[in-house]
């Protein structure tokens, strides 16, 4: 067994993995790295020098790259999405709680966001444990979600929503492929931990299967208050080279928005998931 140094970043979630070199994993060490993983819902690591091909590489050895329909490329990697925010852009990518690519049909299991260039300040990532909410629910409401789903969409984030040139220009697109809806249990059992997770979240879903809006919005707003709670949540700082790999089944998160006339460059490799179930 290899010597991994990790540290819970908070009670509810999240972990740093110290001392590691993503370039240079044995198979025990990775292996430890994926415990931790599935434990904390979301790793990040300091001072990585990964080029785009050992991103992509390292993301390989977790499964197969999902390619964000929406989202701008590398240049000359299409399988490496750009977080990007210009200094003369005001808006930017992630900047609401969410939980990535809820959408699908089968949703993506995870992101691995490397940064690249980062403000002097601010533009930290905010992280929510979805297992920790559901765990402070009340019995009774608990019971009544097992028998509940969530309606997931992309079309008002992604579709005829999005203005059709300026500031989201070369970044977000493909407005044409947010299309579908997408309906998963509004709690599932985490097909590795097998622990219950709430699955609804603020971006993607908009309503409850069989629900009118007068029933389903006080319940998810309700949901969505609750599951922010501050002792639910880690904020991260990131520096140039640091990695934060979190786990789409298990957490939310949200980009802060608070370096106006700064760049802000991330590099994220998004992989797929498995269908979610209740049980
Ligand atoms: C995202 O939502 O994938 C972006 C998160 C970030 O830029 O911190």
């Amino acid at each position: 067994m290899s010597d991994l140094n990790i540290r819970p970043t908070a009670h509810a979630l999240g972990a740093e993995i110290l001392d590691v070199d993503l370039n240079d994993l044995p198979d025990s060490t990775f292996e430890r790295i994926r415990s931790a993983f599935v434990e904390h819902g979301v790793i990040f690591f300091r001072d990585q020098k990964l080029t785009p091909e050992q991103h992509i590489a390292f993301a390989e050895r977790w499964g197969t790259i999902n390619i964000n329909r929406f989202f701008g490329k590398l240049e000359g990697h299409p399988r490496i999405a750009e977080v990007r925010k210009e200094p003369g852009q005001t808006i930017n990518i992630g900047g609401s709680w969410h939980t990535d690519h809820s959408y699908d049909e089968i949703p993506a299991m995870g992101s691995i966001l490397l940064a690249r260039e980062v403000p002097p300040t601010g533009g930290d990532t905010l992280f929510a444990s979805m297992y920790a909410a559901y765990d402070a629910l009340s019995d009774g409401l608990k019971e009544t979600l097992e028998g509940l789903n969530g309606v997931h969409s992309s079309r008002h984030v992604f579709g005829s929503a999005m203005p059709e040139s300026g500031e989201f220009d070369g970044r977000i697109g493909n407005a044409a492929a947010a299309t579908q809806d997408a309906i998963h249990p509004m709690v599932i059992t985490h097909p590795e931990s097998g622990r219950k997770s709430l699955y609804v979240n603020p971006g993607f879903t908009i309503g409850i299967q069989n629900w009118n809006s007068e029933e389903s919005d006080p319940l998810l707003k309700f949901l969505y208050r609750h599951a922010v709670r501050p002792e639910f949540t880690y904020r991260f700082q990131w520096q140039a080279g640091s990695v934060a790999f979190w786990d789409n089944r298990a957490t939310w998160h949200y980009a802060l928005n608070d370096y106006q006339g700064e760049m802000r460059l991330m590099h994220r490799i998004t992989l797929d998931g498995s269908a979610l179930s209740r049980a």
